[in-house]
Parts: structure tokens; C-alpha cells; sequence
């Protein structure tokens, strides 16, 4: 089969292995499609501090599943199937209070473990969920970004009421845009960004209002506005925090999605004088069922976020567009089969 292997930063390569055979619990996925992530581009290029290399990356991806584990029914043989990317142990502290994504063993698929840039990969039986009929192939591809969404949006509980504030219209930004409007159906959503195509991308994607805030500060911008009373950082520069508490409503929600090594600086009073509430999130807990029921109820569109759809082989190529076509580039699928 084919993979595609770092196998240290800065060096990728199509290369040739074996098929792999399921372990006990364990599922074989033969992939159909699988999509590029920043973080695919940060293993590449030595950038995440947690990949370990050798490494087959790719953690957003979509097949059917061709053979099963001992301890798998065979009935599982041929399911459609998006493989969430969360491997956790089940007993750790994290994981007895339903956040596996903070597992203290954590292993991410494509990041610790070898993924889905492959003809074939072998996954805990758990981590692969059914796609209904109504769902497509190449949507059941962004489950997984959409659970990004589906796991900062759990933690801050947008309502109907709420004026948000989007930093960001990159590809996480508008799955967020899309959560917001599409299922917690928010009044106001309001986008940030500096690259005027992304904002016309958040329009697209339901954003109410975008701003560009290149040569304008935002606070500018916002100043004779309502102030948001929600804010959700997928731009993830260290300064933005900052900025985001000093914008929000008093008893506002920030969330926060950023692994930036670098300090932002807060004081206590700018949080505590509004009673600020703070949350992050990292990848997901146990949403995949969720983002699978709001795409079979048509919530989402995560059609609108494909620009591109390249063959396996061109993977090299569809990792330079991802990274530098921000224009014109949002979602990039390789197609396997
Ligand atoms: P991206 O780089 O494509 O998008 C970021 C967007 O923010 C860009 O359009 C950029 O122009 C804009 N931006 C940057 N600084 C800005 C500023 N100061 N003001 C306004 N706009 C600004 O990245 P993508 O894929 O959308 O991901 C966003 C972030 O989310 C990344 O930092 C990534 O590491 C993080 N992330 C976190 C996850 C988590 O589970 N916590 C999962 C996936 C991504
Ligand atoms: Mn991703
Ligand atoms: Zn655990």
C-alpha cells in the first residue's frame, strides 16, 4: 500500500508497505479520502511538539472498513466509517470524566500514531463511527474538523442571545461560524480576520458581519457596537487573548484553541472586574456522534469548505497550496481510492 511518510522534518515521501492486519479490537480502514490540516503541514515541517517521526500523518479521514480484530464482529466489514483521531486509555482521571481528548496516555492518530495518508490503517474499533447513507464520502471527511467546532461550542453554550466574536476565517473559523449559526442558531456572529477572500469565506459560511482589522484595530471597529458576549479565538496569536478580554461583555465566555509556546499578558483585573469565564479545547471529546447527526440533519455544510480535491500522489503539491494559497485555499481532500 501507499503511505505518506515524514520521516523527519522537512522530508516527505510517498512510500511503499505492507497492508497492515488489525490487531484484537481493532478495525482495518481502507481510506477514501482524507483531508490536510495545519497540523499535517506542522509534523512536515518539525513544527508540533508532540509528532513523533517516522510518521504517516493525516488524522481527517474517511473509508470502509475491510477487515476486523479477534474481538470485532465481522459484521463491521464494509461500514462506512470517519475515524476519530482520539486514542485514550479509558481509566485515567481525564477519561472518567468524558474528556479522553486530555487523556494523561493520549495518543492522537496521524500525530502519535500512524494515520490516514494511506491506502489502509489500522484503528481501535471505538474510534471508527458509522456514516449514514444521507452523509457523502467526501463530507464524512470533515467530521473531524467540525468536531473542533462541536467541542469549543459544547464548552461555552452559545445561545440565540448571544453576540459573538470569531477570530479567524481560516478553516477552523468557519466550521465555527457554521456551528454557531447553523445549530445554536446565534443572533449576531462577527468575523475577524486580514485576508479579505477569508472574509468573504465567512460570509459565505453565515458570518453577519466581517472586519478587516489589517490597518484598523478592532477595537475601533467594535467601539460603537455591542459588545460581544462571546469570543472564539481560531486566529491563535499569543496577543489576542488580551484583546478578546478587553473587548468582551461583562460575564462574557472566551474560548481558546491556541498551543502557541509564547506568554500573552493578562491582568486579574481585566478578567475579574467582568467575571470572565475561560475555556479551551483541545481536539475532541466523544463529538463525532454529534457532528455525524447535525450533517444528517443538514445543521452544517461542510461542502462549503472543499476548495480543492487532489489525488494521493500529489500530495506534496496539495501540502504547498494548503500553506500558501490562503486566497483561495481552505479545505484540500486527497483522494485514495
Ligand atoms: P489558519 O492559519 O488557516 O487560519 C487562521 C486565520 O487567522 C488566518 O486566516 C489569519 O489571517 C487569521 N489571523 C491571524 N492572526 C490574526 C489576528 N491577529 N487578527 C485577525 N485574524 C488573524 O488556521 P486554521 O486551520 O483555521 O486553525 C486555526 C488555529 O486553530 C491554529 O492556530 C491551530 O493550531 C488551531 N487549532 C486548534 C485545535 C484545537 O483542537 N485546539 C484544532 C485545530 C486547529
Ligand atoms: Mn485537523
Ligand atoms: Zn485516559
Amino acid at each position: 500500500m501507499r503511505s505518506v511518510v515524514v520521516k523527519e522534518p522537512g522530508q516527505l515521501n510517498i512510500e511503499s508497505r505492507p497492508v497492515p492486519v488489525p490487531g484484537a479490537h481493532e478495525v482495518r480502514v481502507k481510506i477514501a479520502f482524507a483531508g490536510i490540516c495545519g497540523s499535517d503541514v506542522h509534523i512536515y515541517h518539525g513544527h508540533n511538539p508532540f509528532a513523533k517521526y517516522p510518521r504517516v500523518i493525516g488524522h481527517e479521514f474517511y473509508g470502509i472498513i475491510d477487515a476486523v480484530g479477534e474481538q470485532v464482529s465481522p459484521a463491521r466489514i464494509g461500514e462506512r466509517v470517519a475515524v476519530d483521531p482520539v486514542v485514550s486509555c479509558g481509566h485515567c482521571y481525564p477519561c472518567s470524566v468524558g474528556r479522553p481528548n486530555v487523556c494523561t496516555q493520549l495518543q492522537v492518530i496521524g500525530v502519535h500514531r500512524d494515520g490516514g495518508f494511506s491506502d489502509y490503517a489500522c484503528v481501535p474499533a471505538k474510534n471508527a463511527w458509522r456514516i449514514p447513507e444521507a452523509i457523502s464520502d467526501r463530507q464524512a471527511t470533515m467530521v473531524e474538523p467540525f468536531t473542533i467546532a462541536a467541542n469549543i461550542t459544547a464548552q461555552l453554550q452559545p445561545t440565540a442571545q448571544d453576540i459573538a466574536l470569531v477570530y479567524g476565517a481560516g478553516p477552523m473559523g468557519l466550521t465555527i461560524i457554521q456551528a454557531l449559526k447553523g445549530v445554536y442558531g446565534v443572533k449576531q456572529v462577527i468575523v475577524v480576520d486580514r485576508i479579505a477572500e477569508r472574509l468573504q469565506m465567512a460570509r459565505e459560511n453565515g458570518a453577519d458581519l466581517t472586519l478587516d482589522n489589517t490597518d484598523q484595530p478592532l477595537a475601533e471597529q467594535l467601539a460603537q457596537r455591542l459588545a460581544p458576549t462571546l469570543v472564539i479565538d481560531a486566529a491563535c496569536h499569543p496577543a489576542i487573548l488580551q484583546e478578546a478580554i478587553l473587548l468582551a461583555s461583562p460575564a462574557a465566555r472566551i474560548g481558546i484553541l491556541g498551543f502557541s509556546g509564547e506568554a500573552s499578558t493578562l491582568t486579574q483585573q481585566s478578567i475579574t472586574s467582568k467575571e470572565i469565564s475561560i475555556f479551551s479545547s483541545r481536539l475532541n471529546s466523544g463529538r463525532f456522534p454529534l457532528v455525524i447527526d447535525w450533517m444528517e440533519k443538514g445543521l452544517i455544510r461542510p461542502e462549503a469548505l472543499i476548495t480543492h480535491c487532489m489525488p494521493l500522489e500529489q500530495v506534496k503539491e496539495a501540502m504547498e497550496i494548503f500553506a500558501n494559497d490562503r486566497k483561495t485555499c481552505c479545505k484540500v481532500l486527497l483522494q485514495l481510492g
